[in-house]
C-alpha cells in the first residue's frame, strides 16, 4: 500500500501493524493509486496461467483477486482478516462479476493454507523500506506452511522481490516559515520540487520473496556523493519486482512511458519514498562519501530506522 500515519480502531498504533487496521475509505486511495493498479494487473495478466489457481493473501477491497480471475484463473482464494473489509471484498467481486471464480475467506493469513496447490500466490502488504506491513513475514511462514502440505514445488510470488536503496539528498524542510524536519514520504512518480539529490542510489538489500529468511535489515557502509551541497537527509527508495516477462527481457524495445514494465520485460512497482531527515546537515563535497548505517526488522516502526540511524562525513 502507500504510505499513511493510521491508527488500529482501538487507537493503537505503536503496538500493531499498519496493514492489519487499514480503515475501507483509505482502500480508494489503493484504487486510486494508477502505478501500483497497472503494476499489479500486468504482473497478474502474465503469471496467472488460464484456467489456473490463485491465492491472494490480504485481499483489502478484493481487487487483485479480480485482476487474477480476469486474466484467466479458474479459481482465487483470497483471505482478508477485516470481517467488514471480507464482506465488502465479496460484495463487490460479485458486483464485478467474478464471485463464481473467487472466494473469499474472513481469516487470518498467516494461518490460511488452500485446500489445494495453487500456481501463483499475490500479496500486497508492502510498505516504504518493507516497514511497517508483514510482507516478508507472511510470505515466509507461508512458503513453510505450503512445502509442508503440499511439497517443494513453490507457487510464482507476486511480487518476486523488493530491492531497498538509499541515497544523500538536499530537502527543504520549511513550511511557510515553519521549520519541521520530520520523516515524510514522496510519490516517486511525482518526485517533490523541495528535493535535490546528491547521489546515487545506494542498494541495501534485495528480498527475494522465494527464500527470503525474516532477518534484520541493516546498512552500514558508504554512500556516495556526485553534487556538492548540504546533506539534510536520506531518501529511502523501495521498488518491488512485481514479476518478469520473459518474452519481453528478448526484447530491446524501450518500454511506453506510464508503462509499468521497466527494462528487460521487468514489471515493476514503486512504494512512496520515505525521507528521513539528519539531525544536523552535512556538508558534502563531489566525490565524497558519507558512512551510513542503520538496521531494523521487516515490519518495524520508522522509529525504530531512526533510532539506529547514523550518519557522518568521511575524509
Ligand atoms: C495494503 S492492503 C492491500 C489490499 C489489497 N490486496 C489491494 O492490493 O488493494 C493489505 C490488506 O491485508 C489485510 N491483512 C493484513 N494482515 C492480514 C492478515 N494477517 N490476515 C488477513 N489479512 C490481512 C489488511 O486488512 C488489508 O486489507
Amino acid at each position: 500500500m502507500n504510505s499513511g500515519s493510521l491508527q488500529n480502531p482501538q487507537g493503537d498504533s505503536s503496538a500493531t501493524e499498519l496493514g492489519r487496521f487499514i480503515p475501507q475509505h483509505y482502500h480508494y486511495q489503493m484504487l486510486l493509486d494508477e502505478a501500483r493498479m497497472l503494476g499489479f494487473r500486468t504482473a497478474l495478466e502474465l503469471v496467472v496461467p488460464v484456467g489456473g489457481r490463485v491465492l491472494e493473501l490480504g485481499t483489502g477491497t478484493g481487487v487483485l483477486s479480480f485482476f487474477a480471475a480476469r486474466s484467466g484463473a479458474e479459481k482465487v482464494w483470497c483471505v482478508e482478516r477485516q470481517p467488514d473489509l471480507a464482506e465488502r471484498a465479496r460484495q463487490l467481486l460479485a458486483a464485478n462479476g467474478v464471485d463464481d471464480r473467487v472466494e473469499v475467506v474472513t481469516g487470518d493469513a498467516f494461518e490460511y493454507l488452500p485446500p489445494e496447490p495453487v500456481d501463483v500466490v499475490v500479496c500486497e502488504m508492502l510498505h516504504s523500506a518493507l516497514l511497517r506491513e508483514s510482507q516478508v513475514r507472511m510470505l515466509a511462514e507461508f512458503r513453510a506452511r505450503y512445502t509442508e502440505r503440499f511439497g517443494p514445488q513453490l507457487p510464482v510470488f507476486v511480487p518476486q522481490a523488493t530491492l531497498l536503496g538509499i541515497e544523500a539528498i538536499e530537502f527543504d524542510f520549511d513550511f511557510f516559515d515553519y521549520r519541521a524536519p520530520l520523516p515524510l514520504f514522496e510519490d516517486p512518480s511525482n518526485p517533490s520540487n523541495r528535493l535535490k539529490t546528491l547521489g546515487p542510489v545506494t542498494p541495501y538489500k534485495i528480498v527475494d520473496y522465494m527464500n527470503a529468511p525474516v532477518e534484520s535489515i541493516a546498512y552500514q557502509g558508504p554512500l556516495g556523493i556526485e553534487i556538492a551541497g548540504q546533506c539534510k537527509a536520506l531518501r529511502f527508495v523501495t521498488k518491488n519486482i512485481l514479476a518478469i516477462d520473459p518474452d519481453a527481457a528478448q526484447n530491446s524495445e524501450a518500454p511506453g512511458a506510464g508503462s509499468p514494465r521497466g527494462e528487460h520485460g521487468i514489471v515493476e512497482w514503486m512504494n512512496q519514498n520515505l525521507i528521513v531527515p539528519l539531525p544536523e546537515a552535512l556538508n558534502v563535497a563531489a566525490g565524497q562519501a558519507l558512512s551510513v548505517g542503520f538496521a531494523y526488522q521487516p515490519g518495524d516502526e520508522i522509529e525504530v530506522l531512526l533510532s539506529t540511524l547514523t550518519v557522518a562525513s568521511t575524509d
